[in-house]
């Protein structure tokens, strides 16, 4: 079978940005006007492609950028794309300028409206994965999370210094959405005593238990990381719940909030999205089309959308075997 011809690709970023999207733009349009084609930046996701709010971009266009936070070219969760009508509009807009092929930069949200798309209309299209939340099957890592965990474990080492000089119980709240991965790397790295995910069950009262024996033996000191998801909401419902169970214990809730989206990217997430970015062009040019491509073992990886879309990343038993027994 011939591989169709790929001249005209444009490149967005959608859903929550994540830092490291800027050094992904980068290597897809330096690595496509490498091979002679013409790159094409959406602004704001799917919604530039659907308002038709696409330019051509050139080496310049990404000078830089590799180390800042954000995305340059904006981004948005479109609904409209969701709907038959908005992705009819995107199509037009890309055939009229003979846009052939697009790379996706964004989370499951956003490669689930690639997937349609690609399904639609004969434009493949390559996701590469870029959230903080690390939530997306075939890769070990998405483009964010490095970063957004070291943010949580320099705020969170900030308040282990505070918790201690006053002997507090800290709750803290990280972002994930509806998976524990930054509350799970973060808080094994702080030495948290407690991390809450919403992929593991957590026994209340054992909890409390664990807490009362800590102070029994004047360990006074305790810092819970709860991801955003978790089975007993976040931080604010964890705490109440504490104050409940635990009286005398000096409370507070710190919620990290969106601090964990911006920053400069990690050493890790600028390589891992140039070099993702340089392989969602050559999948475009050498026919390995509608994949994500991920890094699994340090290899490339090429998992179809439809799976991307479709599986979760799994916390392995080992990780919670090593929580439960470092924790205590
Ligand atoms: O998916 C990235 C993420 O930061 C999640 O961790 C969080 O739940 C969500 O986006 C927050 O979204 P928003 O910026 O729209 O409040």
């Amino acid at each position: 079978m011939s591989v169709k011809k790929v001249s005209k690709i444009a490149v967005l970023t959608s859903g929550g940005d994540a830092p490291g999207m800027n050094a992904a733009i980068r290597a897809v349009v330096r690595t496509g006007l490498y091979h002679g084609l013409e790159v094409y930046g959406v602004v704001r996701g799917y919604n530039g492609m659907i308002e038709d709010d696409i330019f051509q971009m050139d080496s310049k266009s990404v000078a830089n950028i590799i180390q800042r936070g954000g995305t340059i070219l904006k981004t948005a969760r479109s609904k409209e794309f969701f709907e038959p009508e908005g992705r009819q509009k995107a199509y037009e807009n890309l055939k009229k300028r003979g846009i052939d092929g697009i790379v996706v930069i964004g989370g499951d949200g956003s490669f689930k409206g690639a997937q349609k798309f690609s399904n639609e209309f004969d434009i493949p299209c390559i996701g590469l994965p870029g959230t903080i939340d690390k939530d997306i099957a075939g890769s070990d890592f998405t483009i964010g999370f490095d970063t957004a965990v070291n943010t949580a474990v320099e705020a969170i080492d900030k308040i282990r210094d505070t918790a201690d000089a006053h002997d507090r119980l800290f709750v803290v709240e990280v972002m994930g959405r509806d998976a524990g991965y930054i509350a799970l790397h973060s808080g094994i790295a702080t030495g948290a005593e407690n991390i809450l995910i919403p992929e593991s069950k957590t026994d209340m009262n054992l909890l409390v238990k664990g807490l009362t024996e800590k102070e029994k033996r004047k360990k006074l000191v305790n810092l819970i990381v709860v991801a955003e998801g978790d089975e007993f909401g976040g931080g604010t419902e964890v705490a109440n719940l504490l104050k409940e169970k635990l009286p005398n214990a000096d409370i507070r809730v710190c919620i990290l909030g969106h601090i964990q989206r911006g920053g400069a990217p990690s050493c890790l997430d600028r390589l891992i999205a140039s070099r993702m970015g340089y392989h969602a062009v050559e999948c475009l040019l050498n026919g390995t089309h509608n994949v994500m491509v991920g890094i699994e073992d340090n290899k490339m990886k090429y998992t179809p959308l439809n799976n991307a879309v479709k599986a979760k990343q799994k916390i392995s038993d080992e990780w919670l075997k090593i929580v439960k027994i470092l924790a205590s």
